[in-house]
């Protein structure tokens, strides 16, 4: 956990930055359809788990909720351009009482989580029953072509962007953990074990990325 802390610290202030680049802007997107899936109604409040440089809060609030980031790194925390309030935290441990959150999303930090199993047991715990729940994360494209090109683009051509504006290694590190995910059914089904119902995951831009959305039973 250092570790991942301690790289996050060191990428943060070229963060934005990279992360425009190397997608293309596509995660500006994705991140707008995490809130549109979150489906949750006007002023309902939000917790946006690792939340880095508060993207994913900014576009919460933009549409009306009431978001509160929450991330590991006080370098992220440091850098993050929002209003919304942050909190210095472990989202497996979240401070907050059973039940309370109308929400939770988390974006492109799953594979960061040693085991998956403890933070939805985390979130079914903090999220209110009928509260959503709108997960983030990177993916494989099923197309072996696509996946061949995506693997050459993340393998070779990522870490030499990340190398000029940013920090090579943790630029090679971060595409290559991915693998550290479990597969997609596994973390559906660990999701519905958590008290997850409406379990569903939707592919974004054939594939590279994967939006996981769910209702607390
Ligand atoms: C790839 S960044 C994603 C940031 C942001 N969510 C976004 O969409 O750009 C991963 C973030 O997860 C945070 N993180 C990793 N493990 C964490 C944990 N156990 N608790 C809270 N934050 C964590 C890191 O500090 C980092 O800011």
């Amino acid at each position: 956990m250092r570790a991942v802390r301690s790289m996050f610290d060191t990428i943060a202030p070229r963060y934005d930055l990279v992360n425009r680049i190397m997608t293309f802007r596509m995660d500006v997107g994705w991140r707008r359809r995490t809130v549109r899936d979150l489906a949750l109604p006007h002023g309902s409040t939000v917790v946006d788990l690792a939340c880095g440089t508060g993207d994913l809060c900014r576009e919460l609030a933009a549409s009306g909720l009431h978001p509160i980031g929450m991330d590991l790194s006080f370098g992220m925390l440091a850098a993050a351009r929002t209003t919304a309030p942050l909190v210095h935290g472990d989202a497996l441990r979240l401070p907050v009482a059973d039940a309370t959150l109308d929400g939770a999303t988390c974006g492109f930090a799953l594979r960061n989580l040693v085991d998956l199993d403890p933070f939805f047991t985390e979130l079914a715990r903090a999220v209110r029953p009928l509260g959503r729940i709108a997960l983030l994360e990177v993916a494989e494209p099923p197309n072996r072509f696509l996946r061949w090109g995506h693997g050459l683009y993340f393998g070779r051509v990522v870490p030499r962007i990340g190398g000029l504006l940013s920090d090579e290694t943790a630029y090679r590190y971060l595409p290559k953990s991915v693998a550290y995910l479990p597969s997609p059914g596994h973390m559906l089904a660990r999701l519905a074990d958590a008290g997850f119902s409406d379990v569903g995951r939707d592919l974004l831009s054939h594939g590279i990325a994967q939006l996981i959305t769910a209702t607390r039973t």
